[in-house]
């Protein structure tokens, strides 16, 4: 069986998605693609290989025939796109963030599980060799309990004013860099803890993009049900140090840490084990992953549930940077479940 795709959003990462769908023909065909830009989703069709072109996404869920979309929007559209897309009954891929509000969030959920289709969050980093391997450690208890974890996702963005478009602005980016590209640090984080995050506090700065509205630095702090602390760096201000490692974990039994594509194991008292990885074009990969298990009918690595946990931490920080206070994810706003 071959899913049928539709893209919504035809702008720079589509790019990359269409590449990843277009690498497993055997499970996944592009069938449409949908932006208001007719002329780039026109380019979108052409790079699929020729695929139904429309300027109105709700118009491609009725009759685009698509089993599935794949949502690259900016920000403020991904909740309206999904719920649509659940609504009429197709499955989900969304490019990070799940969205902007708790209370969004809480729609997604009800209208997913009301639906009976498979939301994935794009994830892409989760895809890395070196993260699998790293997560399998950890889970077969190769560290014993985790004390403390890392994450690191920063690079100097040469962003200007002129070229940012909808990202310059908090209302439709959802806040500054951290929502954007610190959401990578902020799901891998959760996915090696394995245990739900508790509360947050955050400290967020301008270091050099100060045409934007939100931050271009962020450093947040995350503990988890189980006791273990997380910290996420991630900026768009600086490239980082050198050996400020992509993550790294450290429990009772010794401590892990990967650049992203070579990971360290040094057990306790015992030898360091260094494993190399081929280098993965993960956003490719995350498309491909998509249709395969929904071909397979296998839960995604993370879904709306760890999307949203993942959303909190994000809200949490801002939050907690804001009130100049440590942030408990319970009492978040949402409708209050
Ligand atoms: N995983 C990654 O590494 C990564 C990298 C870049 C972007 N992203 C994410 O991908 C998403 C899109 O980012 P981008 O950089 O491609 O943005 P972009 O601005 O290049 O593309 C967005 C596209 O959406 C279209 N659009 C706007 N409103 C629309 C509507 N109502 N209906 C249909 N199309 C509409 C625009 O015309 C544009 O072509 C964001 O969620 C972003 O965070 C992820």
């Amino acid at each position: 069986m071959t899913v049928a795709v539709g893209i919504i959003g035809c702008g720079n990462i589509s790019r990359a998605h269409v590449r990843g769908h277009l690498a497993v023909p055997e499970q996944a065909r592009i069938a449409a693609v949908a932006d208001v830009d007719a002329a780039v989703a026109a380019e979108r069709a052409e790079q699929a290989g020729g695929a139904r072109v429309f300027t109105d996404y709700r118009a491609m869920l009725d009759d685009g025939g698509v089993d599935a979309v794949d949502i690259c929007l900016p920000h403020h559209l991904h909740a309206d796109a999904i719920i649509a897309a659940a609504e009429a009954g197709k499955h989900i891929l969304c490019e990070k963030p799940l969205c902007l509000t708790v209370e969004e969030a809480e729609r997604i959920a009800d209208a997913v599980r009301a639906a009976g289709v498979t939301l994935m969050c794009a994830h892409n980093q989760l895809m890395m060799p070196a993260v699998a391997r790293a997560k399998e450690l950890i889970d077969s208890g190769g560290l014993g309990r985790v004390y403390e974890l890392h994450t690191a996702d920063s690079f100097f963005n040469d962003f200007d004013p002129a070229s940012m478009g909808w990202r310059a602005h908090a209302e439709t980016s959802g806040g500054g860099e951290l929502i954007d590209t610190g959401y990578h640090p902020a799901y891998l984080l959760l996915h090696l803890a394995g245990s739900r995050p508790v509360e947050v506090t955050a400290m967020l700065s301008t270091h050099r993009l100060t045409f934007m509205e939100g931050e271009d630095s962020a450093r947040v702090l995350v503990r988890f049900e189980g006791g273990a602390v997380g910290e996420i760096v991630t900026s768009w201000a600086y490239d980082p140090a050198p050996y400020t490692d992509t993550f790294s974990v450290v429990g009772e039994r010794g401590s892990l840490w990967s650049d992203g594509t070579t990971l360290h194991h040094r057990p306790r008292g015992g030898e360091l084990a260094t494993t190399r990885f081929p280098r993965l074009d993960s956003v490719p990969a995350v498309c491909a992953d998509f249709t395969a298990r929904i071909r397979d009918g296998v839960r995604p690595v993370h879904t709306e549930d760890e999307g949203t946990d993942v959303l909190k931490v994000i809200l949490a920080a801002y939050a907690s940077a804001r009130d100049k206070r440590t942030v408990a994810l319970a009492g978040l706003q949402g409708s209050g479940r």
